[in-house]
């Protein structure tokens, strides 16, 4: 079967995501994470189509157009494929196998076996809406065995697979007891992209081990690396840093940051925080050392407000609830501890904010603190550098963070050393102070590569590879 789609793009989720209110109506919101931001552009700009889920168990809305013009298509997941696909093998196997094992991967059979199936449906749902020939891009680790099955079922597709999360070196992904199923899965793709050159060797490490032939090495932006696809075809292998569309976070003015820090108590200092609520982020350990830079004295609750915005995610599963509750003890007892009344020291919110809110919140920090222990890049820290063209506020990145490979004039911290968390802190307060030209130079070559390579450049280089991959 095929569709009248030349391009079509398959991801878990829509870009956005069906609400059922509680009047019994429902509603359309964005959806989380980086993913929606980096493609929604590339896709009204191609007049495409995105498979995906509506992020609703049970919800099975009809294909329609959004305003830009972008064909959704969506796919239907059960309540048992929720909990056995997404909460199950997506986020609570690969997720935490791919970032290193921050938590323990559970590793289930019922789970493998809905990850299968719900693939083989995403694919079928491709079928669908492919035309002859067309250009179809799976995304992420939700769907890396789309990219065999659609090898099988419609030859005449070209395949490009992008993974917006960490690959693990491969004494981590031998550990998985489906690990042949999802190599194969994803060898069935023309090209391969990962974040980082990191993550590409890392493949390429891993196909070495089980004797898949592999030739050159992974670079950036450049196809210099292939891998072996089991009917003797070459796939392309490279690194393609993400980015972001600067021209979506709107704008913001003197008098809506000024609105936002009297709202803070007009402190000296604000330090933002803004993440999905995710143990792999770091939100706890970046509060502790605020906390212990209170305790010091080193800061002063008078003078400083820290903002953390921690966007719902993933709350059913017990890493997250935990995770949640650590951070919300952690609020608690900081500002039980300095705060006063009317006036806490940590501003907390567990809510998902509208770009537009955030930029005033981007632009009137200064420091940004984002401190992931393993990130694949990390779009907050890009979006925080592309609200300050004049140089203002300054950057705490961990150097776990994919972003770190390209913002090196943050302010670097280990984040399994709270000494090191603490120290770009102080460095980047301090700085502001004592150094604001050097700050500012700083910020501004940071400034420039984040806008010079934007999410445009990132689909185009991928999108340009990939042609030339079924050349
Ligand atoms: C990360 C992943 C995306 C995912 C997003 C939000 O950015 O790479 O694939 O969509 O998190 O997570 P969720 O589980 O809510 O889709």
């Amino acid at each position: 079967m095929s569709g009248d789609n030349d391009f079509v793009v398959v991801a878990n989720r829509l870009p956005v995501d069906l609400t059922r209110n509680a009047d019994g109506s429902e509603s359309w919101t964005p959806s989380p994470g980086g993913l929606v931001a980096a493609l929604t552009p590339v896709l009204s700009a191609n007049e495409g189509c995105w498979v995906g889920w509506p992020g609703t168990p049970d919800a099975s809305p009809e294909p329609f157009h959004t305003e830009d013009g972008v064909l959704l298509h969506p796919v239907s997941l059960t309540e048992a494929d929720y909990r056995d696909f997404y909460e199950g093998f997506s986020n609570a196997t690969l997720w935490p196998l791919y970032h290193d094992l921050i938590v323990s991967p559970v590793y289930d059979r019922s789970w493998w076996e809905s990850y299968r199936d719900v693939n083989h449906r995403f694919a079928l749902e491709v079928d669908k809406v492919a035309a002859e020939g067309a250009t179809v891009w799976v995304q992420d680790y939700q769907l890396q065995l789309v990219p065999g099955i659609l090898r099988q079922i419609r030859p005449d597709l070209t395949i490009g697979f992008f993974l917006h999360i960490p690959f693990p070196g491969p004494d981590l992904f031998r550990q998985l007891p489906w690990r042949e199923e999802i190599v194969r899965g994803l060898l069935g793709a023309d090209l391969l992209g990962f974040h980082l050159e990191s993550n590409a060797a890392n493949f390429l490490d891993l196909l070495r081990h089980v004797s898949i032939p592999v030739e050159g090495t992974a670079r950036t932006r450049e196809v210099q690396a292939f891998a072996t696809g089991g009917d003797g075809r070459r796939v392309g292998v490279a690194a393609y840093p993400i980015s972001i569309d600067p021209s979506s976070l709107g704008h913001s003015d003197e008098a809506a940051v000024a609105q936002r820090r009297g709202e803070l108590g007009d402190p000296a200092t604000v330090l933002l925080g803004v993440d999905r609520l995710d143990y792999t982020k770091g939100i706890l350990q970046r509060l502790t050392a605020f906390e212990e830079l209170l305790e010091s004295g080193a800061l002063d609750a008078q003078d400083v407000a820290f903002v953390q915005v921690a966007t719902p995610s993933r709350e059913r599963l017990e890493e997250y609830r935990r995770a949640r509750s650590e951070v919300e003890e952690a609020v608690g007892r900081i500002n039980g501890r300095f705060g006063a009344i009317g006036r806490p020291v940590v501003h907390y919110l567990h809510q998902a904010l509208p770009k537009r809110e955030l930029r005033h919140y981007y632009s009137a920090a200064d420091v940004m603190v984002v401190t992931p222990f393993k990130d694949g890049m990390n779009l907050v820290a890009k979006e925080y550098v592309a609200c300050h063209p004049d140089g203002s506020g300054s950057l705490v990145l961990s150097e776990f963070a994919g972003a770190a490979q390209e913002l090196t004039q943050a302010n670097l911290c280990n984040p399994f050393d709270s000494e090191s968390v603490k120290a770009a802190i102080l460095q980047a307060i301090q700085g502001l102070a004592a150094h604001p030209d050097v700050m500012a130079q700083r910020m501004s070559v940071m400034y420039e590569q984040v806008t010079t390579h934007d999410v445009d450049a990132w689909a185009n280089a991928f999108l340009s590879s990939l042609r030339d991959a079924r050349r």
